[in-house]
């Protein structure tokens, strides 16, 4: 295939790629968004086969069944509550493969027609080790600690970060000799092992709560790492695409911090997580008023408006489903349904927005918390379905761990339902004044089954 052809594949890829992230920013057009991407990675790979450079088709078969087979296995297998460390993973091995394409590329004996090893060859290689490294070992290490392979508490230790900052300048410092002419490889070997290290050390003092963020993070350095082997590779798309990633995944770790009201330097240097995030309930006792399924029924064919709060304990119960038909038996009450979305509602991006959306929930129900919030006060139920940080009043209050943080005002309907399995609290590890007022109906139980007996309840009352 001629190179001008590769070429206008690689272009209609790219624009492809940024249409598809396009889409994906609404859940609407999310799906076709998924479709375009995937089209796009289909052209970019048959270009990429097609390119004369290729030259072992038979190892790239053997790759393609071997990588896809555990890929298809990875899917079909991982529960949806543990798709942050599936991402992790990935995030993981994106940046090794940039790593060692970067490294091949150094190695690869230089014959005529090859491009020489020049300065900016070897400063893009450096880059691309250097960032794929670090992301390898980084993303084992929040799959470990979200796994419970390893402790997920913050590990601090005196002049760590000290240290750590005086490890990245002498990885920097490597760049000297190595990027220097006959470009040797010690320096690079150093890089690379040097880069492992560190990706360990920046990850360990981060708290297993503050995982989903580094995640974000660790895919925007896998982007990079991609782009950075574009350079050496000289290839367009790869520069393109490795950016693209790049920029979606930073500017994402910065919504998610937005949302969670902490700044990204207080993630990756706070320590904030598991130490945080236990036992800051007040251990007062205190009654909550208990009700039964008798009595959340009657409060909802009652309504006029029903708004369902979900969050990480839906996800947690696979409560969608059932959620999907309880909203369906009230519209036909004529009842008007609609689901509240938190940014950061769940453990990972979009999470409610995904879960929702295998339950078929129609998009138009969804309503993000900006345009939910001057709802509530006309809102007769505010279902709460394994729902708790995101609904808390505490982040009204200064002086809280969750101080400042946006929530769902839920607090302003009528009456509020929640439906949780104990008091316990969720992941910032603090009380919820909610549950104890007058307004609210506690119902215990495991989501799934309680939607399940209100589903049966208004069934057989019908
Ligand atoms: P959480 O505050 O974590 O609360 C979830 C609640 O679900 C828990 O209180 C738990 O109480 C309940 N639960 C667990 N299993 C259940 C089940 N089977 N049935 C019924 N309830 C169940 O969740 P949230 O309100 O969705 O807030 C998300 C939190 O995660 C926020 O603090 C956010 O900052 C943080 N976070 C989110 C992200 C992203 S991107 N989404 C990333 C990092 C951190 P019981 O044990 O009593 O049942």
């Amino acid at each position: 295939m001629s190179n001008s052809l590769i070429q206008i594949a690689y272009l209609v890829s790219v624009c492809c790629f940024i249409i598809g992230l396009k889409k994906l920013s609404g859940p609407k057009t999310a799906r076709t968004g998924n479709m375009l991407a995937s089209l796009a990675m289909l052209i970019a790979i048959v270009a990429a086969l097609l390119d004369q450079q290729v030259v072992s088709f038979p190892m790239i078969i053997a790759g393609f069944i071997l990588g896809g087979a555990v890929g298809a296995v990875f899917a079909i297998k991982v529960e949806m509550t543990s798709m942050p460390q599936m991402v992790a993973l990935f995030n993981g091995f994106g940046g090794v493969a940039s790593s060692f394409v970067a490294l091949s590329d150094y190695w690869t004996p230089r014959v005529d027609g090859t491009d020489p090893i020049v300065f900016a060859t070897a400063l893009a290689i450096g880059i691309s080790v250097l960032i794929g490294a670090v992301t390898l070992t980084g993303s084992l290490v929040a799959f470990g600690k979200l796994q419970g392979l390893v402790s997920s508490a913050p590990i601090t230790y005196p002049f760590q970060k000290i240290g750590n900052a005086l490890l990245f300048l002498v990885i920097i410092a490597l760049f000297i000799p190595f990027c220097g002419d006959p470009f040797p490889a010690w320096p690079l070997i150093l890089l690379l092992i040097a880069s492992l290290g560190l990706g360990v050390l920046l990850v360990v003092p981060i708290g297993g709560a503050d995982m989903p963020v580094v995640i974000s993070l660790l895919n925007s350095y896998s982007g990079l790492a991609a782009c950075a082997t574009g350079f050496v590779l000289n290839n367009q798309l790869l520069i393109i695409a490795g950016s693209l990633v790049g920029a979606a995944g930073i500017i994402l770790t910065v919504m998610m911090c937005d949302a969670m009201n902490r700044s990204l330097v207080n993630v990756i240097f706070g320590a904030f997580g598991a130490a945080d995030s236990t036992g800051t309930t007040s251990g007062e006792q205190r009654s909550v008023m208990k009700y039964g399924v008798d009595d959340a029924v009657m409060a909802l064919e009652n309504a006029t408006q029903v708004v369902i709060i979900p969050g990480y304990g839906l996800a947690v119960a696979r409560a969608q489903h059932i959620t999907h038909e309880l909203d369906q038996m009230l519209q036909k009450r004529g009842i008007t349904v609609k689901y509240a979305i938190h940014p950061v509602a769940g453990r990972m991006p979009g999470h409610m927005n995904v879960l929702l959306a295998e339950a078929n929930v129609p998009y138009d129900q969804l309503v993000e918390m900006d345009s939910i919030n001057s709802e509530f006060e006309y809102t007769d139920v505010a279902l709460v379905l394994g729902a708790n940080d995101v609904i808390n009043p505490a982040a009204r209050e200064p002086g809280s761990p969750i101080s400042g943080m946006p929530i769902l005002d839920v607090d302003r309907a009528r009456t509020v339902m929640i439906c949780k399995r104990s008091l316990s609290p969720g992941f910032a590890g603090i009380d919820n004044e909610l549950f104890y007022q007058d307004k609210t109906m506690m119902l215990f139980g495991d989501a799934k089954k309680i939607v399940t007996e209100l589903v049966e309840a208004l069934r057989n009352g019908s």
